[in-house]
């Protein structure tokens, strides 16, 4: 079955290869990013599938998305928050206010307002899921190391605000996921990360598919299926 798709920061990384596979299934993809002009290896998957679409969108602007939303009428089976930020500072003395805020407005509000922004065209969907990629850092109970405070409260503070959606937008007929797509080979993830983003994306997929929570029901799933306890 073909269905709309919308990802958001999808010209590298986890949302390049989300386009990637979802493009190559025959899909549409809506794929967004920053920067249309600095997206090459994103304008080459495009040539090679005709079937993406691409659009500029900063999630962190609210007038963007905005002429996103009114520019997107078509229903939308699948939305895909991808889009996020890792700030390296790590030890206690070094978190300032200003990179704990950039790491709330990108990974927490920019997925929640794209989320606010599709409900209509979601809801107009067979599919109507809303997906958003947290990170098992975000899990208050899988912190055993510590460290990492503004991407591990915005993850945690993303998963809490997809989770209220979750709830709210039940007469809408939407359903909420948050997956973990692993340690992954990305700009984000280093070199040295385990998964490379084809496996972590075919998983994660998989898991999109299968995904049949009870209504209001929001679960945080890890790329091979395990469920992630908040
Ligand atoms: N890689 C891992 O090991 C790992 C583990 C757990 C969770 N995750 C999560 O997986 C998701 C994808 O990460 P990745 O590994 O693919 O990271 P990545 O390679 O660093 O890519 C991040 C993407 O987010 C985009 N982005 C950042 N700020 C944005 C904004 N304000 N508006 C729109 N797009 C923005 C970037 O665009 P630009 O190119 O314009 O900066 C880029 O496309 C993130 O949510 C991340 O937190 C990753």
């Amino acid at each position: 079955m073909s269905e709309t798709i919308l990802i958001t920061g999808a010209n590298r990384g986890l949302g390049l290869e989300f386009t990637r596979q979802y493009a190559k299934e025959g899909n549409k993809v809506i794929a967004c990013c920053r920067h249309i002009d600095e997206a090459k290896e994103l304008e080459a998957l495009q040539e090679e599938f005709s079937n993406i679409d691409i659009h500029e969108l900063d999630i962190t602007s609210e007038k963007a998305i905005k002429a996103l939303q009114n520019e997107i009428t078509q229903p939308i089976d699948l939305l895909i928050n991808n889009a996020g930020y890792l700030e390296s500072e790590n030890h206690l003395g070094q978190i300032s206010t200003e990179s704990m805020m950039k790491n709330f407005m990108i990974n927490a509000m920019g997925a929640f307002k794209v989320t606010e922004a599709f409900i209509d065209q979601l809801s107009k969907s067979k599919r109507k899921l809303a997906v958003a990629i947290s990170s098992s850092m975000g899990s208050i109970s899988e912190n055993t190391s510590g460290g990492y405070y503004s991407y591990r409260a915005s993850k945690a503070a993303l998963n809490m605000l997809m989770k209220s959606l979750g709830i709210d937008l039940m007469p809408y007929g939407i359903r909420v996921l948050l997956l973990h797509p692993g340690w992954v080979k990305t700009r984000m993830g280093g070199d040295g990360a385990q998964h490379d983003p084809s496996t972590s994306v075919a998983g994660m997929r998989k898991v999109i598919t299968n995904y049949s929570p009870k209504e209001g029901e929001v679960k945080f799933i890890r790329f091979n299926g395990e469920e992630i306890s908040w």
